[in-house]
């Protein structure tokens, strides 16, 4: 069963209000919970009953936050943002949909705090070698439901991944305003996809690659048919697909597990 939704926070409700014209489709729903098990789950209910996109669905705590792969999300009280919103994109905008988030969320944290990200493929949000937000997408035929996960302060992550995950507070040094980092980040989503459905997927997947140079040339490794390969991560095409070269030729990675070495 769906809890029941709580008033929206005055941190979330004060930045949504000053960025409503700048938050397109996500400007009019925002629905939020004080616990859920997975935002996504909740949003994905929704979308199954036939909700309009752009429903948003946040909430201050998950109890069973996923990542991709499998792995848990680690959503405790107050510490990240945790939201789910509700796309229903062509066939031609699905495949970009998550390098579309992977650069708003760059993007939205840059122009809410200062903060400067990367992009690591296929969707994660890094600084200093470290992860700081990650992006699930789940999908059926008619709709995608789009998890951003953003580590504001250190106590997002659990200290079994300290070593590898980061917060925008930990990186800047002082306390920041979730709701800020909220609205802008939903901001620069609604204008990527309206880019998208406007068959500008390419300046898309152009922002991505600018957002990614560091991660670019690097060595990768990952597992097919129970071997471990590796090669040269060289770029994304056109579809958000990862192209590493491997010996004299290259090879396209189009989903699972990548570990950048
Ligand atoms: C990853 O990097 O593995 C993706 C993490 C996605 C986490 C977010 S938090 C909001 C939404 N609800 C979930 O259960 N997961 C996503």
């Amino acid at each position: 069963m769906t809890p029941d939704p709580i008033t929206l926070p005055q941190e979330f409700a004060d930045a949504q209000a000053i960025a409503r014209e700048r938050l397109g489709i996500f400007k009019d729903r925002i629905l939020c919970y004080s616990e859920v098990g997975s935002t996504n789950d909740i949003a994905g209910t929704f979308a199954e009953q036939g909700v309009d996109e752009g429903l948003v669905v946040l909430a201050d705590r998950q109890t069973a936050g996923r990542g991709r792969l499998g792995r848990s999300w680690a959503s405790p009280s107050g510490a990240g943002i945790y939201v789910s919103v509700v796309l229903r994109p062509s066939a031609a905008a699905a495949r970009l949909v998550t390098i579309a988030a992977g650069v708003a969320v760059t993007d939205g944290i840059a122009s809410a705090t200062g903060l400067s990200t990367h992009v690591k493929w296929p969707n994660d949000v890094h600084v200093s070698g470290r992860k700081l937000a990650g992006i699930l997408a789940e999908g059926a035929a008619s709709h995608v439901v789009l998890g951003l996960g953003i580590n504001v302060q250190p106590a997002a992550y659990p200290p079994d991944v300290a070593q590898r995950a980061t917060s925008i507070e930990a990186e800047l040094g002082r306390p920041v305003d979730r709701g800020l980092v909220l609205a802008d980040c939903l901001a620069a989503l609604a204008s990527r996809y309206r880019e998208l459905h406007e068959n500008r997927g390419a300046g898309i997947v152009e922002a991505w690659r600018m957002r990614a140079s560091p991660m670019l040339g690097r060595r990768v490794e990952w597992e097919s048919a129970g071997e471990r390969h590796t090669g040269l991560a060289e770029n994304i095409d056109d579809d958000g697909a990862l192209i590493v070269k491997v010996g004299a030729g290259t090879l396209r990675i189009r989903s699972g597990e990548v570990r950048w070495l």
